[in-house]
C-alpha cells in the first residue's frame, strides 16, 4: 500500500478528514478524550455496536463508513479487550489492526487513549509501529490495478496523545526497527532473478550510509579462506558466491561483539538433488535468514544500538549444471572437517558451517546466533507460528524466549543431544550432510553445531515463520520479516547497558 508511511504525534484533536480510529473495551467504554471527539458520534457507536454484535473484543473492530455527526470519512472503533490483560506485543498488533482498517484513507488519526486515560508514549509509539509494519506491501512489479483497487499513496498517521513530546522521544527506535523489518521482507519478496548473491551484497553494502562498516568477499577471497564447502553449493550457479560480513561498533572498543548469522541461498532447486516443481517458486524466500540480518544490521545502527554487532551473511545460487555439486562428493570444509554430500538439498548447513567457522574463529563474539530457513522438518514439527530454537547455551536460549514472548516472533526450544550425532556420521568422511528421515531439524542442528567450536551460539530455524507467512494484523505480504524485531529486542534486553 504505502511506499510512504510518515507519523505525526500530536494532542488529542478532532480530525477533520481521513479515517478516525479510536478504541474502547469490552464494555464498550471510552475514555473522555475520545467521548469528546465523537461528540454526538457516541450514541452512533452504541447503535452500530449493537447492530454489528461489536463487544469490544480485543482486536476486533466497528467499521463506520461516512459516519452522521462526524467529518471524517471513516471511524474505526476498535476492542482493546481488558488492557490488564494484555500481553507486551499488543499494542503493536492494535496498530495494525487499526491501519488495516483504515481503508486506504490517506490520512489516519489514532486516537491514543484506553477507557482508563491516555495511552503511555511507548504504547502510543507500539501503535505507530504495528501501524507502519501493516502498511507495507511488495506492490513494485505491479503495473495494473483492478478497478476497486485505490491507488497506492502516501499514508499520514496521526497518533493523538497525551504526552506528544514524550512519544516523539520513543519512536525513533521503533521507526528504525520497523525499517529493518520492511527492509528484510523487501528482500526475501524480490525475485530471484532479480536478487542474486551479487546483488544482495550490494544492498548490504547501502548499509553504509548508517555507518555500518560492510566487506564483502568475493570467490577469490572465499577461496583463499578455504570456504570450500560454501564454494560447492554455489559452484552450479552462473553467479558467484559471496560472503558479506558487517560491522556495528555501538559498544565500547573493548566489549566482544554478538554475531548474527544469515543463511543466504538466494534460490534453491537442490541441486543435482533436484526438488520437485510445486511451489518452487517460494525457494526464492531461502535468503530470508541473511535479510534478517541485514534488516537487524539497519535496524541495530539506525536506532545506534549501543553494542557491538557483526552480521555475517554467506550468499550463494544452488543450481544444478554440469559443474554442480554431487551426491557422493567429499568436500573439506574452512574449518579442516570433511563432509560426504548425500544430497545437494541440504546445502544450507553446508553454507552457514563455513560461516559460522569464519565468524567463530575471527571475532571471537559473546555470543552467536544463526538464522536459517533450514529445514521442511521444522515446520513439520512446530508449524508456522514458532520458530525452532537450538541452542548450547541455556541462558542465550531463555533470553530468546523472552524476546520472542515480548515481540510475538515467538521461538520454540529444540533438543540437542550427542546421540543424535550418530545419524550424521559418514563411512567415508567425518560426517553426511544428512540425517535420514527421523528428526531432520535436529540433525541439521547438530550438524551446525560441529562449527561453533566453544562459542555460546543458538540456531533458529525458521523455514516456517519467515515466508509465506499466514496473514497476521501486522503483516499481510508473503514474507514476514521474522527475527529483526525478536533479535532487536534480545539485544536491548540482554546486550546494551
Ligand atoms: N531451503 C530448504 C528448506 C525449506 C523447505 C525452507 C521448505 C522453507 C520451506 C532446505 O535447503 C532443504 O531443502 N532442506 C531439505 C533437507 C533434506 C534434503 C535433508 C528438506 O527440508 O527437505
Ligand atoms: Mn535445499
Ligand atoms: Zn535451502
Amino acid at each position: 500500500m504505502a511506499e510512504e508511511f510518515r507519523v505525526r504525534f500530536g494532542s488529542f484533536a478532532a480530525p477533520t478528514k481521513g479515517a478516525l480510529v479510536v478504541f474502547c473495551d469490552d464494555g464498550l467504554r471510552m475514555g473522555p478524550a475520545t467521548r469528546s471527539i465523537l461528540g454526538k458520534a457516541t450514541a452512533l457507536v452504541t447503535r452500530a455496536a449493537a447492530a454489528a454484535r461489536f463487544t469490544g473484543k480485543l482486536a476486533a473492530t466497528l467499521d463506520l463508513v461516512a459516519p452522521a455527526d462526524l467529518p471524517v470519512d471513516r471511524l474505526v472503533v476498535v476492542g482493546v479487550g481488558k488492557p490488564k490483560d494484555w500481553t507486551p506485543n499488543d499494542p503493536v498488533r492494535l496498530g495494525g489492526v487499526a491501519l488495516g482498517k483504515a481503508g486506504g484513507a490517506a490520512e489516519v488519526t489514532v486516537v491514543a487513549e484506553l477507557p482508563t486515560g491516555a495511552m503511555d508514549a511507548e504504547t502510543a509509539a507500539d501503535l505507530a509501529l504495528g501501524a507502519r509494519l501493516r502498511a507495507y506491501a511488495f506492490d513494485r512489479y505491479k503495473t495494473k490495478r483492478k478497478d476497486d483497487e485505490a491507488a497506492p499513496r502516501a499514508v499520514t498517521l496521526v497518533v493523538g496523545t497525551k504526552d506528544a513530546a514524550a512519544a516523539r522521544r520513543v519512536w525513533p527506535a521503533r521507526e528504525a526497527v520497523a525499517a529493518g523489518v520492511v527492509l528484510a521482507r523487501d528482500l526475501v519478496n524480490e525475485p530471484p532473478n532479480v536478487l542474486y548473491p551479487d546483488v544482495f551484497a550490494q544492498r548490504a553494502v547501502e548499509l553504509r550510509k548508517l555507518r555500518v562498516g560492510v566487506e564483502v568477499l568475493d570467490e577469490r577471497a572465499l577461496k583463499r579462506l578455504r570456504m570450500n564447502a560454501l564454494l560447492a553449493v554455489g559452484q552450479g550457479s552462473e553467479h558467484d558466491s559471496r560472503v558479506v560480513v558487517m560491522r556495528w561498533n555501538g559498544g565500547r572498543p573493548s566489549d566482544k561483539p554478538i554475531a548474527f548469522v544469515g543463511k543466504g541461498v538466494c534460490f534453491d532447486s537442490g541441486g543435482i538433488s533436484i526438488k520437485p516443481a510445486q511451489g518452487m517458486e517460494d525457494m526464492k524466500g531461502d535468503m530470508a535468514g541473511a535479510a534478517c540480518v541485514v534488516g537487524l544490521m539497519h535496524a541495530l545502527a539506525a536506532r545506534k544500538a549501543k553494542v557491538n554487532a557483526i552480521g555475517a551473511i554467506g550468499l550463494v545460487e544452488n543450481m544444478p549444471d554440469g559443474r554442480a555439486q554431487r551426491p557422493g562428493d567429499i568436500v573439506t570444509t574452512m574449518s579442516g572437517q570433511t563432509v560426504e554430500i548425500i544430497n545437494t538439498d541440504a546445502e544450507g548447513r553446508l553454507v552457514l558451517a563455513d560461516v559460522l567457522h569464519h565468524v567463530a574463529t575471527k571475532y571471537k563474539p559473546r555470543a552467536m546466533i544463526d538464522l536459517a530457513t533450514l529445514t521442511g522438518a521444522i515446520m513439520v514439527a512446530l508449524g508456522q507460528e514458532h520458530a525452532g530454537l537450538f541452542s548450547n547455551d541455556d541462558k542465550l536460549a531463555e533470553s530468546l524466549v523472552k524476546a520472542g514472548q515480548a515481540t510475538a516472533e515467538r521461538v520454540w526450544r529444540m533438543p540437542l543431544a550427542p546421540e543424535y550425532d550418530k545419524l550424521i556420521d559418514s563411512k567415508v568422511a567425518d560426517m553426511k550432510n544428512t540425517g535420514g528421515r527421523f528428526g531432520g531439524a535436529v540433525t541439521a542442528a547438530q550438524f551446525l553445531q560441529r562449527f561453533v567450536g566453544t562459542t555460546p551460539w543458538a540456531h533458529l530455524d525458521i523455514a516456517g515463520t519467515a515466508m509465506g507467512s499466514p496473514q497476521t494484523d501486522i503483516n499481510t505480504s508473503w514474507s514476514s520479516g521474522f527475527g529483526v524485531r525478536l533479535l532487536d529486542r534480545l539485544v536491548a534486553d540482554a546486550y546494551e547497558p
